[in-house]
């Protein structure tokens, strides 16, 4: 059984290589490359934090609880992108707690507009998943975007993850605005009907 421990990025071979990309666990130097798309209004608006300076978005990229959850996306040995994966504890009644430890995750993306419309992000999500139920042996994978993020969540059922939300004005955005919040996920079982397990490329190569 996998236990809480090896359900962290720090346990994975990387880098991993898609048919295009390369994924790798972020360090402290791709704090610079990841501002630069990370600045930019049309992919900060949606992005929980939108720090004003290089200084604010480093301090917080290197947070150790920021950087041990963060994979970093390269085409060409460019930083493309970034995915957050973020492994948690389930909701469980309290006598079974424990069995509810490290088995879920949340995830997140971002990918520089510049490489948008290419099927980047569907490559590197789809990885994503693949390391989060075959690697990581973890149950159920959630994400959320706000429902007038269409791409991040067009991007969500490309890659087969399951609406299991849309609630009306929850969440607030910093304009002011109380807008539409979207909630998808996937479970192990309903991947692998799909894509079982080995049946991907994907795997640790320099
Ligand atoms: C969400 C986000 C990652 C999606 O990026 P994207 O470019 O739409 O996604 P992909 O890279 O998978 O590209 C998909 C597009 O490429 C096309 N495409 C071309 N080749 C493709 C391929 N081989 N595989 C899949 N799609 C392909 C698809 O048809 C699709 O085009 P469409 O949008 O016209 O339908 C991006 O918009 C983003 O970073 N946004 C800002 C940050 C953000 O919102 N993050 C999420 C917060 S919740």
């Amino acid at each position: 059984m996998i236990g809480p421990m090896t359900r962290s990025l720090a346990g994975i071979a990387w880098p991993i290589r898609t048919a295009r990309l390369r994924l790798r666990a972020a360090t402290p130097d791709d704090a610079e490359d990841t501002w630069e798309f990370r600045r930019r209004d049309d992919v900060a608006r949606w992005l929980t934090r939108a720090p004003a300076t290089f200084e604010e978005h480093r301090r917080r990229f290197l947070e150790p609880d920021s950087l041990r959850k963060t994979i970093v996306v390269e085409l060409d040995g460019e930083v493309i992108g970034d995915l957050m994966l973020q492994v948690e504890d389930a909701w469980t009644q309290a006598e079974v707690a424990q069995q509810g430890r490290g088995v879920q995750a949340e995830l997140g993306w971002v990918l520089h507009p510049r490489h948008g419309g290419q099927g980047y992000a569907t490559e590197a999500v789809t990885e994503l998943l693949r390391i989060c139920f075959d690697e990581l042996g973890l149950r159920r994978v959630a994400a959320s975007c706000f429902a007038a993020n269409e791409s991040s969540w067009r991007l969500m059922e490309r890659v087969g993850m399951r609406r299991e939300v849309h609630a009306v004005r929850d969440s607030l955005h910093r304009s002011g605005e109380w807008l539409d919040g979207m909630g998808y996920a996937l479970l192990a079982e309903e991947w692998r009907r799909v894509r079982p397990a080995g049946a991907e490329s994907g795997g640790a190569t320099s």
